[in-house]
């Protein structure tokens, strides 16, 4: 579908006390390419490796069609944080969870990175915790799953702060930064969050 056909960006909205969550439309492509760009470096560490570059506005267009498909078929939700006050503003940092299974796991893959400038001020915990609630409320699954780098102690306190609860160690589990990394592994049990 093209952008013209699908320019709303109410695709899988959340609020949250300071933030405004979507699944953004092929026009936010500028503002997706700046965090993309500002935040390279700060993200490479745990970034997974890119089978084709991200470096053009036009190609940002065409990955937020393909995320806003993923989103309308339940197979994956891929969230930009904006400020409440400022919807169409910066973006300030991302929530997604992917690899979302139905059936007898009922369960999908959380991933979560904030704007350099805006670490430590809690954005993160705030837009998980609405998108944990969305997930147990509007997509119904029953658990998400997260894991961290060991050495990752930033994400590590915030998944523990929200109340994950390790389940195991992987070793050699995901490549990011540039090599096959060891994971701790957590799990969040959705069903206390459903109304
Ligand atoms: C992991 C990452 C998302 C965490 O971001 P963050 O802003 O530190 O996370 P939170 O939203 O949980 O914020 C917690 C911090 O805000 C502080 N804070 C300030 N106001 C707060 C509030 N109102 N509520 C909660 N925490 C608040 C907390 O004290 C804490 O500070 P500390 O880390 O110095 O102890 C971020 O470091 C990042 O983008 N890292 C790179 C990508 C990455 O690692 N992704 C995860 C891969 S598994």
């Amino acid at each position: 579908m093209s952008d013209e056909l699908d320019p709303d960006d109410h695709l899988a909205t959340i609020e949250t006390a300071r933030l405004w969550l979507s699944v953004p439309p092929a026009s936010q492509a500028a503002r997706v390419l700046v965090f993309d760009q500002r935040n390279r470096e700060h993200l490479a560490p745990w970034a997974p490796p890119r089978p084709a570059p991200l470096d053009t506005i036009a190609a940002w267009r065409e990955r937020l069609l393909v995320d806003r498909q993923k989103a309308r078929d339940g197979t994956a939700f891929l969230w930009r944080l904006r400020a409440m006050n400022d919807r169409d503003g910066a973006v300030l940092g991302t929530v997604s969870i992917t690899r979302i299974e139905r059936g007898p796991l009922e369960r999908g893959s959380l991933g979560a990175s904030v704007d350099l400038d805006h670490q430590g001020h809690g954005l993160v915990q705030e837009a998980i915790d609405g998108v944990l609630d969305y997930c147990a409320n509007t997509l119904r699954l029953r658990f998400i799953e997260a894991g961290h780098a060991p050495q990752n102690l930033r994400s590590a306190s915030t998944l523990r702060r929200l109340g994950f609860v390790p389940y195991g160690y992987a070793r050699d589990y995901l490549h990011v930064g540039g090599r096959l990394q060891d994971h701790v592994l957590l799990q969040y049990d959705l069903r206390a969050r459903r109304r």
